[in-house]
């Protein structure tokens, strides 16, 4: 795989035309299309869900990488399946029995990820991470769009780089929130594979070229 790979997030697109945007995103570099899911219960704020993203998932053939800011995430594995999720990523915050969960994604037909919010330690996941495809790293709290990224991030990718090395996983590294062209460079550095950018991306003026940018920005 080519790394970084980027994932915009769509939280930011224009959700009264998400045709062109999906269009953007398909002439683009970005290999996922990230998709935030948000009940209002895990998260203060309610985003979409399934018929959004069913009717998302005919504007576009790239990787849908979903992120499930929900409680109970467990009781809706075969919905996201079915609506064409690719990725499924649910909060180590929001599960009780996180291993049945992930073998649960697993056996539907799904990769894998699991995301932290920026107070949950890393070490946490040491028990988990070999079995995983994905670790999310949120780098705001989750919820909304266009906050400004804690910088602490820098220090838990580092760990989390070092624990999946140790435990020979196959795990990769996806930061989630403020990360544009000005972190881009040095989140890469610490062991980020995966980008995701919303409002870096869609309010751009050049939402192509942005994306272009943020993978070379990072390769240099
Ligand atoms: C935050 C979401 C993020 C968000 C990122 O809860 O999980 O994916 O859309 O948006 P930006 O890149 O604008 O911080
Ligand atoms: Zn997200």
């Amino acid at each position: 795989m080519n790394f970084p790979i980027i994932a915009p997030s769509v939280l930011s697109a224009n959700f009264a035309n998400l045709e062109a945007d999906f269009k953007m995103l398909n002439e683009s570099e970005a290999e996922f299309i990230h998709i935030d899911v948000m009940d209002g219960v895990f998260v203060p704020n309610i985003s979409f869900g399934l018929p959004v993203i069913q009717a998302m998932k005919k504007l576009s053939n790239k990787t849908f990488d979903v992120h499930l800011m929900i409680v109970e995430p467990q009781n809706y594995i075969q919905q996201f399946k079915e609506i064409g999720a690719d990725i499924l990523t649910v909060h180590y915050e929001a599960c009780t029995h996180l291993h049945r969960t992930i073998q649960a994604i697993k056996n539907a037909g799904m990769k894998a990820g699991v995301a932290i919010n920026p107070h949950t330690n890393i070490s946490l996941l040491e028990d988990i991470v070999a079995d995983i495809d994905l670790v999310c790293v949120m780098s705001v709290n989750p919820g909304f769009g266009g906050q400004s990224f804690i910088e602490n991030t820098y220090k838990k990718v580092e760990k989390l780089k070092d624990l999946i090395t140790k435990n020979k996983s196959k795990a990769l590294i996806e930061i989630d929130g403020g990360v544009g062209l000005q972190n881009a460079k040095q989140l890469v550095a610490a062991g980020a594979n995966i980008l995701v950018a919303g409002n870096a991306v869609f309010k751009s003026e050049n939402p192509i070229e942005t994306i272009a940018q943020l993978k070379l920005v990072s390769r240099n």
